[in-house]
């Protein structure tokens, strides 16, 4: 079995992340050796980033539950898939904190991308990328998903082209596939 930590990255009331998911979910159904988590920090809200020191420094130990519960999923994962909202042309602030509140986890940790928006969240995966490949050295695959909203979406979250959005999720749910072996 390998385990998959799916992570959401809006906490906004009526977010289309949850239909967004469902259908991410539906497709990571279809692996028989997948073991899959939800990270969704609605439900595990973190602090802001406010520790005396980097997690990447010797002796970094977290002390909020929810960060403790959510270094842990990181840690535990095989392989994490993000749900990528864009705002204001970048990821979440939410997405970026979590990162923020580990280091070493995240090293080598291949991570599958699925963004939404108006460009797909081409944008904010950009943006999220250069984060991935900072000191943290995670491996964001080469592919990624791109929903856009009237193409693949509606501004609901409801697939409306639903071939073109299988496709996306797919090909990116393949190269982990392979990444993983
Ligand atoms: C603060 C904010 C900024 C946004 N900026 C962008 C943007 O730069 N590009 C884009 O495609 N959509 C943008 N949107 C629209 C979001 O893509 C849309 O609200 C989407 O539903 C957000 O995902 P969520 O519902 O899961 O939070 C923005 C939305 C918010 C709330």
């Amino acid at each position: 079995m390998k385990k998959l930590l799916l992570v959401t990255s809006s906490v906004r009331e009526g977010r289309i992340a949850d239909k967004i998911a469902a259908k991410v979910q539906e497709h990571l159904s279809t692996y028989p050796d997948y073991e899959v988590t939800v990270a969704d920090f609605k439900t595990m809200p973190l602090p802001f980033f406010d520790a005396p020191m980097s997690p990447a420094a010797e002796g970094f130990e977290a002390t909020d539950p929810n960060v403790i519960k959510w270094t842990a999923m990181v840690k535990e994962s095989d392989a994490v898939v993000m749900l990528v909202a864009e705002y204001n042309y970048s990821f979440t602030a939410v997405l970026k904190n979590a990162i923020d509140w580990m280091a070493k986890p995240w090293n080598d940790k291949p991570i599958a991308l699925i963004g939404y928006g108006w460009v797909g969240g081409a944008k904010a995966i950009a943006a999220l990328r250069i984060v991935l490949g900072s000191l943290i050295s995670a491996k964001p695959l080469e592919t990624e998903a791109n929903l856009r909203f009237m193409q693949e979406i509606d501004l609901e979250g409801n697939v409306t082209d639903e071939e073109a959005t299988n496709t996306a999720i797919k090909t990116t749910l393949e190269e982990l596939k392979l990444t993983l072996g």
